[in-house]
């Protein structure tokens, strides 16, 4: 079931993922309201995870999962306190459950990012 899932969702981004123009813009409002305060401004991490070399080179699906169900590319659950944006939604918009296209810009945005410190 579980091998069947995992198809369905890899063909399912395969189809969409060039059918999506990814707004690096966007993806940047979303992620400094709700990442870069664990995950620094260039994700070079801090309370949470460095993200660029690890994170930013993931399938888009494994992404998207940690972000909405804290779970990491070998489904190890991810340490708190990454939050279950899956379960809590954004803090900003607040609440708010991220679509794929928020993922796939907050996806972009962290592609951009430098991981240098500071
Ligand atoms: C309150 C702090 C916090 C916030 C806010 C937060 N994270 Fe995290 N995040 C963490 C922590 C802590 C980990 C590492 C967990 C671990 O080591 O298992 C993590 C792990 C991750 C990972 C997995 C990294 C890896 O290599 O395993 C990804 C991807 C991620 N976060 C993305 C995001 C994104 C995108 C956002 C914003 C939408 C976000 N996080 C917001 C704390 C946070």
């Amino acid at each position: 079931m579980k091998t069947i899932w995992l198809i369905g969702a890899f063909a399912f981004v395969a189809l969409t993922t060039n059918a999506v123009a990814e707004d690096i813009d966007a993806g940047k409002t979303l992620y400094t309201a709700n990442c870069q305060k664990c995950h620094g401004a260039n994700g070079q991490g801090g309370i949470g995870k460095k993200l660029i070399g690890d994170a930013s080179k993931w399938e888009f699906a494994a992404f998207k999962n940690a972000v909405l169900n804290g779970l990491d590319d070998e489904g190890h659950k991810l340490k708190q306190p990454m939050p279950l944006f899956g379960k809590l939604g954004l803090t900003d918009p607040k609440g708010k459950v991220p679509d794929d296209t928020d993922l796939q810009n907050i996806f972009a945005y962290v592609k951009t990012l430098s991981g240098k410190k500071g």
